[in-house]
């Protein structure tokens, strides 16, 4: 079997190639990191270095190596051990590596915006996201965990996540959409809003540590609708752990918490199932929503895992890595119905095998 591909030659096209190179990484990068993140807060690791951006103000926790010692010393299980450290650590030096990378796409994407076909606004925009995500990153620090910023660095993460994809789906040459796929924009962008909620509400349920509130399902306490505190619960500015009058923090205010993420779920994978299984019937919309089908169900199956098998740490993270995929795939849904395609650059033949307005070489692999 032998494939037909077709290499750079021209300058542009070779800039065009390596644009393309530099975003698909960086949004590879992005998912992982989401990841990771998830990592360091399930394994505890979030104040691993009490400080920010240095471990007690050193750059690597090699430096600070007696200060950790004389923290275990005194909580050998404590926020701050070695490990810890470390794992807190590699999250912030890989922020910093994205940090650098969106901004190397901000600065090709202004100077080649003739050759690329675009403005660089998306881009820029990254870059905005990706500085105000690096202050909530400190302030989860800073702030000792406090539980709406955390959500708040969660939403964060996954809004980058959907920028990064918005960037390289427009990149990725797709069969032309049916005609009748386009009125369905709306819908999918009404699919991105709730889905966006629910995160928000599954990040609200982790950081209040609350993933174990409910015990049974589908019932909880015994109950459809048990006793709950939704005042407490949704009360947003207050310390991790405690209610806003300062005691700490009541069954009820956790069962509500964990309560509303689970009967949302419905809700959102009703929508966002039914619309996936009517837009499959597009071959250009087939793979985004027979992933998205896919990862709702898995993400029921890890959401009901992680409380009957009393939050095993890789379940949780499949969870997170799930709501990650979700993101993914809708917004590909999204930039499809809305037809957007790779620009057309006038006189530069589309390295991805687009319609050509000057002759590219041709090459054959076996
Ligand atoms: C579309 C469906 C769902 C989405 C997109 C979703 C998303 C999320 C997200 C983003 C988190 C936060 C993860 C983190 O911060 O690390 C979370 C937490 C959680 N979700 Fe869901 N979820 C869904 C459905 C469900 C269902 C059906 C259940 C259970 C019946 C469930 C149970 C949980 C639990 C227990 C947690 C806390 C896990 C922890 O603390 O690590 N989820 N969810």
């Amino acid at each position: 079997m032998s494939t037909l591909a077709t290499v750079p030659v021209t300058v542009e096209e070779k800039r065009i190639a390596r644009y393309r190179k530099i975003v698909f990484l960086t949004w590879f990068i992005t998912l992982d990191l989401i990841i990771f993140g998830v990592f360091v807060r399930l394994s505890d690791s979030g104040l691993g270095c009490p400080d920010w951006p240095g471990c007690y103000g050193k750059v690597t926790p090699i430096g600070a190596l007696s200060e950790i010692q004389a923290a275990v010393q005194v909580l050998p299980d404590g926020p701050v051990t070695i490990p810890k450290a470390w794992i807190e650590m590699v999250h912030r030096y890989v922020g910093a590596l994205l940090g650098l990378l969106i901004m190397s796409i901000g600065i090709l994407a202004w100077r080649w915006r003739g050759t690329l076909g675009r403005t660089p606004t998306l881009a820029w925009a990254i870059f905005v996201a990706v500085c105000i995500q690096g202050a909530f990153g400190a302030w989860t620090v800073t702030l000792k965990l406090m539980p709406i910023i955390v959500t708040i660095h969660l939403l964060g993460g996954m809004t980058l996540l959907a920028l990064m994809t918005w960037l390289a789906a427009r990149e990725k040459t797709h069969l032309p959409i049916q005609p009748q796929s386009k009125a369905y924009v709306g819908w999918v962008a009404g699919a991105v809003f709730l889905l966006f909620m629910q995160i928000g509400l599954g990040g609200w349920v982790s950081t209040n540590y609350a993933a174990l509130a409910c015990m049974d399902f589908p019932t909880c306490h015994g109950y459809l609708v048990p006793p709950m505190d939704f005042k407490n619960g949704y009360s947003v500015v207050r310390a991790l752990g405690e209610m806003p009058n300062g005691e700490a923090i009541s069954q009820n205010a956790l069962t509500a918490i964990h309560w509303v993420h689970r009967n949302f779920a419905l809700a959102v994978v009703a929508y966002i199932g039914i619309l996936a299984w009517r837009l499959r019937k597009d071959p250009a919309l087939r793979g985004p929503s027979n992933l998205v089908m896919t990862l709702l169900a898995a993400q029921f199956l890890t959401g009901l895992t992680t409380i009957f098998f009393q939050w095993p740490l890789l379940i949780a993270l499949l969870h997170s890595a799930g709501a990650a995929g979700l993101v993914i795939a809708t917004v590909t849904l999204m930039v499809r119905t809305a037809g957007i395609q790779p620009a057309r650059r006038h006189g530069v033949a589309n390295v991805m095998g687009e319609n050509m307005n000057q002759p590219t070489r041709v090459v054959k692999y076996a």
